[in-house]
Parts: C-alpha cells; structure tokens; sequence
C-alpha cells in the first residue's frame, strides 16, 4: 500500500502565524507538524508517500524530507493548485498509486496510543482486501468534522460533512484507507454545496456499496487537532509531557524507520551526530540500545 499526506490548504484560522509559511510545517513541540503524519504512514508499514501542498509551501517539504532515502522511503511530491477538496488527493495521486490500494491522511492530523501501529497494519489488510477502512471517535462536539452513526449493532447507518445537528458523538478523523478502485471513485464525485469535493462522498461511495469498515479508537487514545492557536498549542504541550515523562520521543521519524528495519543502527547513529540537539543525542542512544 502507498500513503498520500495532504498538507495544502491556506489555515486561516491561525493567522498570522501561517501568512507566510505552511501549517504542517510548523513546530508541535520539538518537531515540523508533517513528522506525525508521515509517522503514522511509516508505523502503517507504507514507505512511498506522496506529499501534496500548495505552490508555495511544497518546496519546503521537500527541503525538509528530500527523496526519503534518508529514512529508509521514497518520497515524491505533487502540487495542489487549489484546496477544492480532500478526495482531489486521489485525482492527484492517481498516477503515483498507479492501480494500487492507498492511505489518506491529513498534514495536521495527529494520533497517539496504545495499539496504534496494529490498528494500521488491519487497516492496511481490510483495504488491500477490498473496500474502504476509516476510523471513529468520539468527541463531545462532533459539529466540525465528518460524522459517522451506528446502530445498535455497530452497523454504520449514515456519513455526514459537518451536519448542524450531528447523528452521533463520532468524529471521522482524517485517516483514511482505500483499495484499488479509489482513484475511479474519486474522479467521479461532484463538488458539494460548498464547492469542495469531499471525502466524506467518496466513503458514502463505500458505504452504499456495503464495503465500507469503520474502526473506533478507545478512550484512552488521543487524537490531536491543530486547527487553532490554543489547540496548537495543547498539542506541542502533550509531546512534550509524554516525552519528557518517559523518555521515548512520539513521532520520531528516524527512529521509526531504524526499527522498521529500513536503516542500520550505524546510519542512525549517523543522523543523529548531524543535529546538535536533544533530538539528535536520542537518535544516537536509541541506535546504540538497540531493539
Ligand atoms: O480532521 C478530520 C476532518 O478533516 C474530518 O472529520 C472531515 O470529514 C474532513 O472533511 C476534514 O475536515 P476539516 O474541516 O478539518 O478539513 P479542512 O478543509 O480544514 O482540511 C483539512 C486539512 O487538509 C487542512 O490542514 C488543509 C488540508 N487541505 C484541505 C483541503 C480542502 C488540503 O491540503 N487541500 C484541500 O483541498
């Protein structure tokens, strides 16, 4: 499976930190935000990623990332002309999937939790063997997101974009895994009433198709947002909590991929030695310690 990263859009809603410069590369406390994405990719097992943004900004992260030979992946880049909508990642990433099953995430969203990495790798499974495979959580104010409603047997009922009056406390984050039709899919939705071609259609595709899997994270699982100043900022304040408490970095980009199995101990211990920084001397002992 390939993963694709979305990290356009103009995040308004935190000017004038990003007037100038892109949200998904802004620090969530130690590290750019695109880190959390891309690690959740890499715990996925996906190790071709295709990083979609602005104009502007897509230099930026390829400044920041390159090829990803460096980490054991291949990463390529593609431009967004125009934020119309999160399903366009499957119109623009039609010819990096090339026919294959593909991941969706979204350049600000951020998960951490227990069990994450063998929730990806089913996830990963279920699509490769047909369908879509998207997640829930529930929030006490799902208004703002996609909405997904159960019955009582845990049946998905109805997907709804932001609905005023919300079906269910569960909030679809933006994580999303398709199999091999998703490119025909989305190069067949209509843009919605606000004009964007939405992710939410393309899992109603799935859903009225009868493959659509929805996954739910337990309680004790954080799923972050970034979207304002405060909840950016909660955000870095939980890293930084967490790493600080127990000593493992989240999100570590390197380190993933050192135990992944796609870079050596050496080459590790390596990148390390270049960053002069907390972040470098952890990359040095983990290579050190080993597995
Ligand atoms: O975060 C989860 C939610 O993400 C889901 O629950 C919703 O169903 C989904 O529509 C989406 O809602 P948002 O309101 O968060 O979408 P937004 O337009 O803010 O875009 C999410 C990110 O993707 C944002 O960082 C900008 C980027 N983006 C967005 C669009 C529309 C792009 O790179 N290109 C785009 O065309």
């Amino acid at each position: 499976m390939k993963g694709i990263i979305l990290a356009g859009g103009s995040a308004t809603r935190l000017y004038p930190l990003s007037k100038a410069i892109s949200k998904q590369i802004m620090p969530v406390y130690d590290k750019p935000m695109i880190y959390y994405p891309l690690s959740t990719l890499m715990l996925a097992g996906i190790r071709e990623v295709l990083i979609i943004s602005t104009p502007r900004d897509l230099p930026m992260f390829e400044e920041l990332l390159g090829d990803g030979s460096r980490i054991g992946m291949k990463l390529e880049y593609k431009v967004q002309l125009v934020p119309n909508g999160l399903a366009q990642a499957f119109v623009l990433g039609k010819d990096f999937l090339n026919g294959e099953p593909g991941c969706l995430i979204l350049g600000d969203n951020m998960f951490y939790g227990q069990h994450f990495g063998h929730m990806l790798k089913d996830a990963v499974a279920s699509a490769q063997a047909g369908g879509a495979c998207i997640f829930g959580y529930e929030v006490a104010d799902p208004r703002a997101y996609g909405v997904v409603e159960f019955d009582g047997d845990g049946k998905v009922l109805s997907l709804e974009e932001k609905p005023e009056h919300p079906k269910s406390n569960y909030a679809v984050p933006g994580l999303y895994f398709y199999d091999k039709t998703v490119c025909e899919k989305a190069a067949g939705l209509q843009p919605s009433a606000r004009g964007e071609y939405e992710i939410t259609d393309l899992n109603k595709l799935y859903l009225n198709e009868g493959t659509l899997k929805v996954k739910l994270f337990s309680r004790g699982f954080a799923w972050l947002d970034t979207g304002n100043c405060d909840s950016l900022l909660e955000a870095g304040n939980f890293i930084a909590t967490i790493q600080n408490r127990q000593g493992f970095y989240v999100s570590c980009i390197e380190e993933i991929a050192y135990r992944n199995g796609w870079i050596t101990a050496d080459h590790l211990a390596a990148l390390g030695k270049e960053m002069k920084t907390a972040y470098g001397r952890y990359l040095e002992r983990v290579a050190e310690k080993g597995f």
